[in-house]
């Protein structure tokens, strides 16, 4: 897998209307692959899926990865979020409980059709514990899945029909272009509201700009299913205020749609001086919204999506949840595919311990929260060496920065910009992928332990020179 053109190719999968090539030296591009078959019969489905290209893209990613043994001019991907900071105090805790944490019926098929009883206990604790749900989590009102991504996906087949829309703002984590719509058939509307700096805590603002796209999608004869909160937010790491929180619960029961509530961040925010007043995080969970409102809020159209791969450095366990405490129906309707994507023992051990290890999980996170805003400031301090203006951050793994004084003509040029950092072992977030409007946007990733860190920023270093210098 060391073609340099099908590296290059990867890179170009995510940008609208790029076009889409992977690895074309080892397995061709799909297109052609579909057109020169001549087996069986497959489904509808698989013709009509138009995402299998760029998962191979993807899957091209994750076969270049840097490894220090393994693969050491392997690609270092600020353009994935993934926390590697703690790792080595996971692989030491582990390592000591393992035997410990991992019990018989581990073995077996498990103690539920689901995750196992102590995942769930261990889960609704956790939630209880560190989130303040206005009612307590219990194990029931929790599904599982392998990972978030697992968890949007199954939670889609349950509440939408093919061609039903879900809102979210733009621009957005793009694993949703894909979790959400796959299965399910659903679509996705992008809404673009106020800036950064507006929309997490101006009340109004961000609402504003959704009313507009439902009476759009009205207009068009879209049936819109769900709007999607993602808070913290990716790609901009940026917490909401209770009152913009409010807006969307609001905004959902006024058109009596379901709220998805995607947290996946939430145990990794941090003070960043550059933001002050920044609220902290607060779950969907503890909002009281009749209350502080005083309009009526039905608690079955909010479900909340998690998993452990960020908080927990874990991306690999595939540890994700849905947790919808008055829609036991949802939940119901949620266990068949729990079943044929049930979680591997495993990993549902050892998050277990861990959560019930409460000294070590608090000393953990604490140290993860240290160690976020020491990799923020690195990666801030090399953007603005570059001339680049980061947007500040207090959440998430990654932060948006301005790059445009590298001069992207067009969307195509941005590309250009990411090709080139593969050829120099480092892969960058292109702002186009979260549906960024205008060329120069980045979204880099900085969860890499100091040393990767800095080789990666090292990387980019050298091919912003090259990308500065050339003819
Ligand atoms: C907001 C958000 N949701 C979901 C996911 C998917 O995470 P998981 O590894 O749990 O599938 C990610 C991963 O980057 C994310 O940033």
């Amino acid at each position: 897998m060391s073609d340099p053109t099908a590296s290059l190719a990867a890179l170009s999968l995510s940008g609208p209307g790029g076009k889409v090539v992977v690895n074309t030296a080892v397995v061709g591009e799909w297109e052609d692959a579909k057109a020169a078959y001549t087996g069986p019969k497959l489904s509808r489905r698989m013709w009509e899926n138009e995402n299998h290209a760029k998962m191979e893209g993807l899957d091209y990613v994750f076969r270049t990865t840097y490894d220090d043994e393994a693969n050491p001019t392997g690609m270092i991907n600020l353009g994935m979020a993934e926390n590697t900071m703690l790792t080595k105090d996971y692989l030491e805790y582990y390592g000591k409980v393992f035997s410990k944490a991992l019990r018989p019926n581990d073995f077996t098929y498990g103690t539920q059709g689901s995750a196992s009883k102590r995942f769930h206990k261990a889960v609704a604790d956790m939630w209880n514990e560190n989130f303040s749900p206005l009612t307590p989590v219990q194990p029931d009102d929790i599904a599982t899945a392998p990972g978030a991504t697992g968890a949007l996906d199954q939670l889609f087949n349950v509440l939408a029909d093919s061609g039903d829309a879900v809102l979210i703002a733009a621009p957005h984590y793009n694993g949703f272009d894909a979790n959400m719509v796959v299965r399910s058939g659903a679509q996705i509307v992008n809404v673009y509201g106020p800036p950064p700096e507006i929309a997490f805590t101006t009340p109004g603002a961000e609402i504003a700009a959704f009313e507009k796209a439902m009476e759009d999608c009205k207009a068009k004869g879209i049936n819109v299913r769900a709007i999607l909160l993602c808070s913290p937010q990716n790609p901009w790491g940026r917490t909401y205020s209770k009152e913009v929180l409010l807006d969307y619960a609001l905004f959902a029961e006024k058109h009596d749609i379901h709220l998805i509530a995607d947290e996946i961040y939430a145990l990794s925010v941090w003070d960043n001086p550059k933001i002050p007043n920044s609220p902290p995080f607060i779950s969907m969970l503890s909002l009281d919204v009749e209350k502080e409102t005083g309009n009526k809020f039905d608690k079955s159209r909010l479900h909340i999506v998690y998993s452990f791969s960020k908080d927990f450095g874990c991306n690999g366990f595939r540890l994700g949840v849905i947790i919808s405490q008055h829609n036991p129906l949802v939940i119901r309707g949620l266990l068949h595919i729990s079943f044929v994507a049930k979680l591997g023992s495993i990993g549902d051990a050892l998050i277990s311990h861990l959560i019930n290890d409460k000294p070590v999980f608090k000393a953990l996170v604490a140290k993860n929260i240290q160690a976020l805003r020491d990799s923020s400031e690195t990666m801030a301090a090399f953007c603005e060496k570059q001339g680049w203006k980061p947007v500040p951050v207090n959440s998430g793994h990654f932060m948006m920065v301005d790059a445009s004084n590298l001069g992207f003509k067009d969307m195509e040029e941005e590309r250009d910009f990411g090709r080139l950092c593969v050829e120099f072992g480092v892969g960058v977030g292109l702002g186009q992928s979260y549906h960024a409007l205008t060329p120069g946007w980045l979204r880099l990733t900085h969860t890499y332990e100091p040393e990767r860190l800095n080789l990666a920023l090292s990387r980019l270093g050298k091919a912003v020179e090259a990308w500065r210098s050339r003819a």
